[in-house]
């Protein structure tokens, strides 16, 4: 049985969480796609762990975590995620594998990140998280970029930095005007980074069809969310990379025909970080109420995210891309004192409903949300245990959930501890 885990919104849905309390029944747990751009929370006993490259599964004992091919990689901060995790007990030697295929995040791909935004301006800027995702899957796709077992390589590291060097350092020099990179200084510093991970360094696509042949179980941990998507997301304001359900199969070498469930998590609202369209987003007030609430600051960069009502004309734009066998609904405590709670059913664009996502940023923009109401509820819910003890509202708001979208909710979340998500299909590995 083999899950894919991944984000119905802009990311930030609280995957990390969903992982961690999933994690416990798989075997093998994989990043595939994405870098550090992440930030996936997990707490356990008021203790926060956060984790922006290997999988959440780590946190549980003697599960295997793969960071697969299709995840861009700086092994600078690699290494430091790694020391990190280890200072926490944690054994990595023989639980965390790095595809060989993955691709490296280099030094100027931070710096061409930071340099592409401020060059465009407020206007025009992505509001990236300046990791170097974008120029990394530039050059991927470009046919320039270093991958892990490179740096295992002295004569063939040199040989493509020296090639990238001589366009970036020119790219740099004249259009940005700024300092070039050291040829030797990066050798030296990659080839070390490469060392240390040597024995981390694995074919993992084939152990990973190892482990589907031996029946076990597999959980795939997405990154972003799917309206962040390089294709179906809100162009040009996404993530380089496919975080839909097949960015799993290519992002990890895993055959399609594997892949058994597909579970979309989703906030109770929405929240997003970054530039870009977001058709639901509230005015300043219940936005800082909201954000308030759910603490709504992002995990990576710390930046306030923005906040809104729940959208499900993006929630049937994800299902209708990843197939969703249910939704994990996260921070529906965050609701609770809210007199009405809204969700918006359809977009209104030039007098017209419309009810599919819109690739046209400009029929987005220029378009109204159209909202149904929905009665809030006072009770406090972060003890609850069961569907059954929830208040009648929070009950009718999430059959309306699923009802408005078509797919079942397989567990909720009234807090972030590990006890408090709470699983409706018991059926779930099955
Ligand atoms: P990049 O992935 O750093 O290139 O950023 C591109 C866009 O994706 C920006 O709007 C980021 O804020 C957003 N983004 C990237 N990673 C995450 C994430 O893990 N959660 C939420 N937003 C993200």
């Amino acid at each position: 049985m083999n899950l894919v885990v991944l984000g119905a919104q802009w990311g930030d849905e609280g995957k990390g969480k969903i992982i961690d309390f999933m994690s416990d029944n798989a075997d093998v747990v994989v990043r595939y796609q994405g870098g550090n751009n992440a930030g996936h929370t997990v707490v356990l006993a008021d203790k926060k762990f956060v984790l922006h490259l290997i999988p959440s599964g780590i946190l549980r004992a003697g599960k295997k975590c793969i960071i697969g091919n299709g995840t861009v990689i700086d092994p600078v901060y690699l290494l430091e995620e790694m020391k990190y995790v280890e200072g926490l007990g944690i054994k990595l030697n023989g639980n965390l594998f790095v595809s060989e295929a993955a691709h490296v995040i280099m030094p100027y791909h931070k710096i061409l990140d930071r340099l592409n935004e401020a060059k465009s301006g407020k206007k025009g800027k992505i509001g990236t998280t300046s990791r170097g995702i974008g120029p990394c899957y530039v050059d991927k796709a470009g046919r320039l970029g270093i991958r892990m077992v490179d740096l295992l390589n002295k004569e063939i590291l040199a040989e493509k930095l020296k090639a990238n060097l001589e366009l970036k350092n020119y790219l740099v020099k004249n259009y940005y005007k700024e300092k070039t990179f050291s040829f030797e200084k990066i050798l030296s510093e990659y080839l070390a980074c490469g060392e240390k991970l040597r024995h981390f360094i694995k074919n993992t696509y084939v152990m990973l069809e190892q482990a589907a042949k031996n029946g076990k179980k597999v959980l795939f941990e997405g990154a972003q969310g799917t309206m962040l998507d390089v294709d179906f997301g809100t162009y040009p304001y996404v993530t380089s990379s496919n975080s839909t359900a097949g960015g799993a199969c290519t992002g990890a070498g895993f055959s399609p025909s594997r892949v058994n469930k597909v579970i979309g998590v989703t906030k109770a609202y929405t929240t997003r970080v970054g530039e870009g369209p977001f058709p639901t987003e509230l005015p300043v007030e219940l936005n800082d109420e909201l954000r308030g609430r759910g603490n709504e600051f992002g995990a990576t960069t710390g930046r306030p995210r923005r906040c809104g009502w729940l959208d499900m004309v993006v929630l049937k734009h994800a299902n209708a891309v990843n197939g969703f066998h249910s939704f994990a609904v996260t921070k529906l405590d965050v609701l609770s004192g809210l007199k009405e709670i809204q969700i918006c059913v359809a977009y209104k664009y030039k007098g017209k409903k419309m009810t599919e996502f819109p690739a046209d940023l400009k029929a987005l923009r220029e378009s109204t949300p159209v909202y149904k109401a929905f009665k809030g509820w006072t009770e406090d819910i972060c003890g609850v245990k069961k569907y059954s003890e929830l208040p009648d509202n929070t009950k009718r708001y999430l059959e309306a959930l699923t009802g408005l979208s078509g797919v079942n909710i397989s567990m909720f979340s009234v807090g972030p501890d590990r006890n408090q998500t709470i699983i409706t299909d018991k059926n779930l590995w099955k």
